[in-house]
């Protein structure tokens, strides 16, 4: 069985990522496969300190909630990166999750060592929001997710991004959009 790991960077409860998420995780499970959804607002996540001590054994020296999800995302085989746009970018959330993740870049990138544990063929897939409809609007989002994917070794195979939306929840009332989302949960597992 395929299995997804969703991480919602957004703090919004019951917010347009996470009915989005929702709708992708019915996809995947028509599709056979299963989903772990982690809310990281739930999670203590300190940001990245910069200190230099992951690129000497690849582990970062930080004692929190990621300690957890670094092994979630060795094992994963699908991983989806999900954030609303703030600011042209992915929530402080995110990217407080993305930026530890330099941990795993210094195991792949200065130690020579896998991040994957033993699958090949890992993907990953970025869900995002926003409240306007501007082309460039996802731009920066995608930029870092992917550096994220290419960090935990993971193939960058594509985005769910969703233009339009402001208020909470507003996009449980398109059912385009849902049927969408349920799509590229479907495609998620089938690729
Ligand atoms: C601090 C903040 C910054 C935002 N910046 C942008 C932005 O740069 N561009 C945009 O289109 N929407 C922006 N938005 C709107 C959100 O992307 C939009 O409300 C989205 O639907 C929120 O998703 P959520 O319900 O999953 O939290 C911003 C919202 C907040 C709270």
């Amino acid at each position: 069985m395929i299995e997804v790991i969703a991480f919602n960077g957004s703090p919004r409860k019951k917010g347009n990522t996470e009915v989005l998420l929702d709708a992708v995780a019915r996809g995947v499970k028509k599709a056979g496969g299963s989903i772990d959804i982690i809310r990281l607002c739930d999670l203590t996540i300190s940001p990245c300190i910069g200190c230099g001590g992951c690129s000497k054994e690849g582990k970062c020296v930080i004692e929190d909630d990621m300690t957890i999800l670094y092994d979630k995302i060795g094992s994963a085989q699908r991983i989806i990166l999900a954030s609303p746009i703030y600011f042209y970018g992915i929530t402080s959330q995110a990217k407080a999750f993305v930026d530890r993740i330099q941990a795993l870049w210094s195991r792949k990138y200065l130690l020579g060592k896998g991040v994957g544990k033993g699958q090949s063929g890992r993907k990953g897939y970025l869900l995002s929001v926003a409240a306007t409809t501007g082309e460039r609007v996802f731009e920066g989002a995608e930029l870092t997710a992917t550096y994220f994917f290419d960090a935990v070794d993971a193939e960058y195979s594509g985005s769910l991004l969703v233009r339009g939306m402001d208020k909470r929840g507003e996009v449980s009332n398109v059912a385009d959009e849902l049927e969408r989302a349920e799509q590229f949960g479907k495609e998620i597992v089938g690729g």
